[in-house]
Parts: structure tokens; C-alpha cells; sequence
């Protein structure tokens, strides 16, 4: 079974905006576990747009599902990280200035970098997931780098499937069976919303994970956080 990771990043955006503790960010990662979250994804940025260090830190001690920390390993986050000691670390290769992340790491050029990362995240026993488009050379390249899991990005999915829903599984399928190939685990996230996820899950069923924000948190405007959270993982079930 796919688990569903909650990224919570846009939850604490709306805090924010405010300066207070409204909606509390910790109260929501509490509820969508209990609501059938089986993991919590935040994305710490330098400039703590939306999720801040403090928020890590306090999300340690209350996240009991899987708690994935994503970001770009700089020295401050790599800091935090090894810190906190999640439960996986996603490797992002985002710039500071960016709007979200919109591209993987080229894992054949960076792979002496890459390489060293990876194994300071595994002695300490963080599983070690590498953000990669979906071609096949670069999660052959995560895999030889040491790590645990890749994660495909899916904007390029999102952006397809409405309009050539076939076509956007085939752009993704070499890199999905790269990685059952390699025996590395598989996670994939960006984009991915209630129309486009179960498509993607039937086609490459040995997916370990997806982490969901901006639809899911959009969704749950309308619907509530704990039913939209039933939808997610009733499309992630694979049974319709
Ligand atoms: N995976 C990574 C690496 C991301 O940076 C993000 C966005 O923070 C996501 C998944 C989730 O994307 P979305 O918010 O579009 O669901």
C-alpha cells in the first residue's frame, strides 16, 4: 500500500500571515494522523516563509507516524536535520529564492556530493529519499549515491494528465521500473491532486509513498481536513 505523507507547509503559510497561532500547525499535523495520515512532510526553507526550525523541532516530539524532512542540504539544514532525526530525509536541490520546487538533482553530476550526504544521513540511521525527474539515469545515479529511495517529480505528470492521461504515466514509467529494478525504494510528490493520484498509483503499484500539500490542503477548504484526507486514501487504495 502507497502510505499518504501529509505536507503540511501551507497550513503554517496561513499562520503566518498573521504573526499568532492560528490554525496551530502542530494541533493539525496531531489530527491528520489521527484522521489516517501515515506520515507528515515539511519543507523548512532558510527564509522560513512557511514551516520555521521551531516547527521542526516540535514536530519531533509529536509526529508518531513517519516524519519526512525535505529541503536542499546546506549546512543549516543538514544541522536540523541530524538534529531532529526523522524518519527520512528528502534531498531537494531547490534554490533559496524559489517558489517551490520545480526540478530534480542531476544525480550524475552531483554524485560525489550527493554520495557524502547521503552517508552522513544514513550513520545516523534517516532513510535518505533524492528528488529526481523521472528519467531512469538519474535514479540510477541516486541509487549508486547510497540512497534509500528516490522521489519522482510529478508536476510534469500534473501538468499532462488532463489532457493525455496515458501519456503522462508513460513520460514516468522507465524511471518507476528503474527504481523496482535497483530494489530502491519509491516516493513521488508534486501536483498530485484527486484526480490524478489513483491513475498514478494502478500504474506503478510498488509506489512506498506520496506527499501531498497544495491540492490536499485546497480540498480540505471544501471538504474538511479528515474527509479529504479519506478521499486521498481511498484513491491511494487502488480499489475504484
Ligand atoms: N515533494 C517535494 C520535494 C516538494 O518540494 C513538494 C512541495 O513542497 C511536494 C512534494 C508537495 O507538492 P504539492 O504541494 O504540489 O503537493
Amino acid at each position: 500500500m502507497t502510505r499518504l505523507s501529509v505536507n503540511i507547509n501551507k497550513v503554517a503559510t496561513l499562520r503566518n500571515a498573521r504573526g499568532g497561532n492560528l490554525p496551530d500547525v502542530e494541533q493539525f499535523a496531531k489530527d491528520c494522523e489521527g484522521f489516517g495520515a501515515e506520515g507528515i512532510t515539511v519543507h523548512p526553507r532558510p527564509d522560513e516563509r512557511h514551516i520555521t526550525r521551531a516547527d521542526v523541532y516540535a514536530l519531533k516530539d509529536i509526529v508518531t507516524t513517519e516524519f519526512n524532512i525535505e529541503g536542499n542540504p546546506e549546512p543549516a539544514f543538514m544541522e536540523l536535520v541530524l538534529e531532529v532525526q526523522p524518519t527520512q530525509v528528502t534531498l531537494v536541490p531547490d534554490a533559496r529564492e524559489q517558489l517551490t520546487s520545480n526540478h530534480g538533482w542531476d544525480t550524475q553530476m552531483h554524485f560525489a556530493k550527493l554520495t557524502a550526504i547521503i552517508q552522513r544521513f544514513k550513520n545516523v540511521g534517516i532513510r535518505v529519499s533524492v528528488f529526481v525527474d523521472p528519467d531512469p539515469v538519474m535514479v540510477e545515479y541516486a541509487a549508486k549515491a547510497g540512497a534509500d529511495r528516490v522521489e519522482l517529480y510529478t508536476g510534469p505528470y500534473a501538468e499532462l494528465y488532463d489532457e493525455n492521461p496515458a501519456a503522462a504515466i508513460e513520460m514516468y514509467r522507465a524511471a518507476a521500473e528503474k527504481a523496482h529494478e535497483l530494489g530502491i525504494g519509491l516516493n513521488a510528490g508534486h501536483d498530485l491532486n484527486l484526480r490524478n493520484l489513483n491513475a498514478f498509483v494502478s500504474a506503478f503499484p510498488w509506489l512506498d509513498e506520496v506527499s501531498i500539500g497544495q491540492a490536499l490542503i485546497a480540498d480540505a477548504l471544501y471538504l474538511g481536513i479528515k474527509e479529504t484526507i479519506k478521499q486521498y486514501k481511498y484513491a491511494l487504495s487502488n480499489s475504484n
